[in-house]
């Protein structure tokens, strides 16, 4: 149950959120409205079509981007909007804001079919001029809603933290927890890319760590609901490292590494690639691509990437 009876519109105004990102906010609380609808009553099949990662699109990663795109269009604020699955970016000249939003539609869009949570990704920034530029200049939000039992959207505002929000039944998205806090040290691992271990025995090596300190696997093969469990419980680490064909690793920097990397900062967690950097430092080069992720409690992310070095 909602621990205070706070709207996120309200929390944030009083967090001292500004008016522009907290109309972003509203437009993205609203495409994680109809995504649900969506997801609820729509169509769970392939669309035969791929996106810019060669990766098979669902039909729902497509109708999850077209809400969104809509959605932000109305907002006239975002001047350039970047999507998982489309090859390039929008711009939108007439839009009085100057806004850069990327977007994960459907994160998680291979677990849909077998009923798991997946969610939905989204960060912002203040200027469009991406390419170039550090993956964190000019960040001032992030979220991601997860749909699963029940729909939440997590936010953080640079500065003012991280906090969960939950749907409740009239449609408002209300207060469940504020200051989300990731302690230094974990129990919970989530490791992706397992397979990893055959060819790089170091990674094997961390599994032997995890082994060891008898941590309890948490891992659902979305990085959403991953996440979210190690911001639930306050501490835990999720892992997706490199392999030979994925020499950047698979995840996206944009859509997925970066968003996250500011959400667990806020959070006083960590997001550092696999050479133990910032994943906010990495000069963005393309919109679509690729980072190693390890994300969360910050001393077991330096011990994990300490053993991959
Ligand atoms: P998406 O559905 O947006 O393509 O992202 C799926 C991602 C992420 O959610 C998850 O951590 C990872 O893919 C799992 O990948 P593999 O099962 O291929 O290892
Ligand atoms: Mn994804
Ligand atoms: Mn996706």
């Amino acid at each position: 149950m909602p621990s205070d009876n706070q709207s996120f519109n309200y929390f944030l105004r009083e967090r001292g959120a500004d008016w522009d990102v907290r109309s972003l906010l509203y437009h993205i609380a609203r495409s994680v409205k109809y995504i649900n609808f969506s997801i609820r009553a729509g169509n769970t099949g392939g669309a035969g079509t791929e996106n810019a990662s060669g990766e098979s699109q669902i039909a729902m990663d497509i109708l999850a981007d077209k809400i969104i795109s809509k959605e932000l269009e109305k907002s006239q604020l975002a001047k350039v909007i970047a999507s998982e699955e489309q090859d390039e970016p929008m711009t939108f000249k007439s839009h009085r804001g100057n806004y850069f939003v990327a977007y994960d539609p459907l994160d998680g869009s291979s677990l849909v079919d077998a009923n798991l949570a997946i969610g939905t990704i989204f960060g912002i920034w203040e200027s469009p001029e991406m390419v170039g530029n550090k993956a964190g200049d000019g960040m001032v939000a992030a979220c991601y809603a997860v749909y699963g039992p029940r729909i939440t959207l997590t936010i953080a505002l640079k500065g003012k933290g991280c906090h969960e929000f939950e749907l409740n039944d009239v449609g408002e998205f209300i207060l469940t927890r504020a200051d989300i806090t990731i302690k230094d040290d974990t129990t919970y691992f989530a490791p992706g890319n397992l397979k990893v271990c055959r060819e790089n025995p170091k990674y094997a090596t961390v599994m032997q760590r995890w082994l060891t300190k008898q941590s309890k696997l948490r891992y659902s093969g979305g990085m959403v609901p991953d996440l979210h469990h190690i911001l639930s419980k306050g501490h835990g680490i999720f892992t997706y490292p490199k392999d030979k064909s994925q020499p950047e690793g698979k995840l996206r920097l944009l859509f997925e590494g970066a968003p996250f990397a500011f959400l667990f900062n806020e959070a006083n967690g960590v997001g550092k690639n696999q050479a133990g950097h910032d994943i906010l430092d990495t000069i963005v080069t393309d919109y679509h691509q690729n980072t190693t992720v390890f994300i969360g409690s910050k001393n077991e992310v330096k011990a994990v990437t300490d053993l991959l070095a």
